[in-house]
């Protein structure tokens, strides 16, 4: 039973303005599809290392099950979200990042250039997504049969 997701929006432009966030709100509405039962928690935050390491903890510590990130894991020098992801979980999981480029590429040769980490800490599972929300439409199409399954694994 999943009791929280947490969907964070990683993005400058949306902390100074989050009537820009489309990619979050597009984000939680799947996770809700997925888990209706779940408490949600949503949070814009700016592409900050050390404060996107804070919330994955946070929200980790907090017992979510679940956190979703949407922005911050292309190639520009405040694309930072693959890195503070990286250095707060315990075990990595590559074959999710291999999925959504797969999958991706399928639909766009610019998945290249999103660098997506997943891994677990503690009892969470974290996703990066990319922060568009057409990325997110699509990406979420390649974790949805897999994310209930992967949550009841690491319990
Ligand atoms: N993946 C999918 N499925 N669809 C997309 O449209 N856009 C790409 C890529 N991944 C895209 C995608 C683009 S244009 C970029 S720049 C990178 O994700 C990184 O995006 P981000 O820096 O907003 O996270």
């Amino acid at each position: 039973m999943v009791k929280a997701v947490a969907v964070i929006t990683v993005s400058d432009t949306c902390f100074k303005n989050n009537s820009h966030d489309t990619s979050g709100p597009c984000l939680a509405q799947l996770a809700n599809e997925v888990f209706p039962e779940a408490n949600l928690h949503t949070i814009i935050i700016p592409d900050e290392k050390e404060i996107i390491e804070r919330e994955l903890k946070y929200f980790s510590d907090s017992n979510i099950d679940l956190i979703l990130t949407t922005g911050g894991t292309g190639l520009s020098s405040r694309d930072v979200t693959p890195e503070a992801t990286k250095a707060v979980i315990y075990r990595d999981i590559p074959a999710i990042s291999v999925a959504l480029t797969l999958e991706s590429l399928k639909k766009t040769p610019m998945a290249m250039l999103s660098r997506s980490v997943a891994g677990i800490r503690d009892k969470t599972l974290i996703i990066n997504f990319p922060g568009s929300k057409k990325a997110v439409i699509e990406c979420f199409e390649v974790i949805r049969p897999v994310l209930s399954h992967a949550i009841s694994l690491i319990k």
